[in-house]
């Protein structure tokens, strides 16, 4: 990622200015520092490419500095009503338009904005995060492919954007952790790789690991969760990761992310099109190391217990079969319809252990755990269900306030009855309407009294088949920014 500074005035030497245009700006007006000759000639330029100053819309000039030659980029700030996320739209789309084009530095000027500290930071944000990549296996990327920017200035933020940089600096730690662990192939990324890969990056910044193998679920009688792993000859795990940031004795926060780190689909196996992307069914718990690396990181002030329930869904001889029953932690058997639907078995058990070992005041779960989910709302929305009015509307503000936004959905008595089986206290599949109000009703079944409960639906948001305003195509980190706020706004006052 792009290195992120701040200083009281533009550098000198080599560098793309890039200066953001609101709307009722003149932008005669926003130009001060250039001659009349490239003022008028940015202003034509803009014009030409007609620039009207729409949220993150970008035109360029090439100025004339006398013995040099000077990129400009002009980045629209919308008009009176501001879009959610706006100044890191900002920032990104200043990454995307010179990430590749040759120009190593940028630099922003702010002066005259008057931007918080903290929407300035938020323009780093959305710079760095735009400029993520993952081209750890490309041993022939193009010189033209290759990313040239290195480093963006903000210049005339107010006092206070460096520490408001320094908790965005700590998001972008846990954003580029959790992209890395999502972009990797299934065959470098499986349970005891990603806790080996989680332990590397997290456990030096006063981050308590405790790992369950195999013996210790059946011990525990995490049937369900063993069930979905035992066709693998990768075990599965549970990783639990603490960070102790709050008041002590104060109940926690736990976050806890599905970890499949290949969903075949098991036995009930999926068709071969695509099934490379399920690579990425470990973005639920890739969005949670990665939040707890920023907590830590940023040492956030409160208890936070990250939770990833680790397991591969294989078919092979020891694979379990549609039809068997299977008995939860919680003692409640399960009727294995379809060894596809395996994101709610092992979530299952890890919400029990969660409830029982942490007893948690909020207990939010991230999955991609429906196909859908998709259906419904596509790309522009992660789905939440929730037990609590004010955790879901707490949610549904840090999904505004971050961009990664969320959106309700309802649960209910004749959805939830839908799960019934009739030889066992439930079957993990019905039909194929309503199935994640159905898949997030089953694991409704798993909280305990007085927890509050959200479960976030996120198929449709860990990987994007194209860039969007914060990342590139592939891994988004969906998840880490979101949580990061919900708990600065919620849990550390
Ligand atoms: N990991 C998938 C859900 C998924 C599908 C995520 C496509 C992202 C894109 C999950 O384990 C699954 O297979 N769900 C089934 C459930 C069904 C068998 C009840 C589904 O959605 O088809
Ligand atoms: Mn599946
Ligand atoms: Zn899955």
């Amino acid at each position: 990622m792009i290195k992120v500074s701040f200083a009281a005035k533009r550098p000198t030497g080599a560098f793309a200015l890039a200066i953001p245009v609101r709307g009722e700006d003149m932008l005669q007006d926003r130009l001060g520092g250039l001659d009349e000759a490239a003022r008028n000639l940015a202003v034509r330029a803009a014009d030409a490419q007609r620039f009207e100053r729409e949220t993150a819309a970008v035109a360029e000039a090439f100025v004339d500095e006398g013995d040099a030659v000077r990129r400009l980029v002009l980045i629209g700030l919308g008009g009176a009503q501001a879009d959610d996320a706006l100044y890191e739209r900002v920032g990104g789309a200043l990454t995307a338009r010179l990430l590749t084009s040759g120009e190593t530095k940028a630099v922003i000027d702010l002066d005259g904005l008057k931007l918080s500290a903290r929407d300035a930071a938020r323009i780093g944000f959305g710079a760095a995060a735009r400029s993520w990549r993952h081209d750890h296996y490309r041993t022939k990327l193009g010189r033209k492919h290759k990313p040239t920017l290195a480093e963006l200035v903000i210049v005339g933020a107010p006092d206070g954007a460096e520490q408001a940089w320094a908790h965005e600096a700590a998001v972008l730690e846990g954003l580029s952790l959790t992209r890395n662990l999502v972009s990797e192939p299934p065959n470098i990324v499986y349970p005891e790789s990603f806790v080996a890969r989680c332990r590397e990056a997290i456990e030096g910044d006063g981050v308590s690991f405790e790992v369950l193998d195999e013996k210790a679920m059946a011990k525990l009688g995490m049937g369900a969760l063993l069930g979905v792993g035992q066709g693998s000859a990768r075990p599965p795990r549970l990783l639990v990761m603490r960070w102790n940031g709050g008041k002590s004795g104060a109940k926690p926060v736990v976050f806890i992310g599905k970890g499949i780190t290949f969903d075949t689909g098991g036995i009930s196996i999926k068709p071969a099109l695509g099934m490379e992307s399920m690579k990425w069914d470990m973005g639920g718990a890739g969005a949670v190391a990665g939040l707890m690396k920023a907590v830590a990181t940023r040492k956030a002030k409160a208890n936070v217990i990250g939770i990833c329930v680790l397991a591969e869904n294989m078919p092979d001889g020891n694979a379990q079969r549609p039809g068997d029953i299977v008995t939860s932690m919680s003692g409640q058997t399960i009727e294995v319809i379809n060894t596809d639907a395996e994101g709610r078995l092992v979530l299952a058990d890890a919400m029990t252990w969660a409830q029982r070992n942490a007893k948690p005041e909020v207990m939010v779960d991230l999955a991609t755990l429906t196909g859908a989910m998709v259906i419904s709302l596509g790309h522009e929305y992660g789905g939440m269900f929730s037990n609590d009015d004010g955790l879901a509307e707490g949610l549904f503000a840090a999904g505004k306030a971050s961009g990664d936004k969320l959106w309700r959905m309802p649960m209910g008595e004749a959805y939830d009855k839908i799960m019934d089986s009739p030889i066992a206290d439930m079957k993990n599949s019905a039909a194929r309407e309503g199935g994640s109000i159905t898949a997030a009703c089953f694991l409704g079944r798993f909280v305990e009294e007085g927890v509050k409960w959200a479960h976030l639906d996120i198929a449709g948001m860990v990987w994007s088949d194209k860039a969007g305003h914060l990342y590139d195509k592939g891994a988004t980190g969906y998840g880490v920014a979101l949580l990061d706020r919900y708990l600065a706004d919620n849990h550390e006052g």
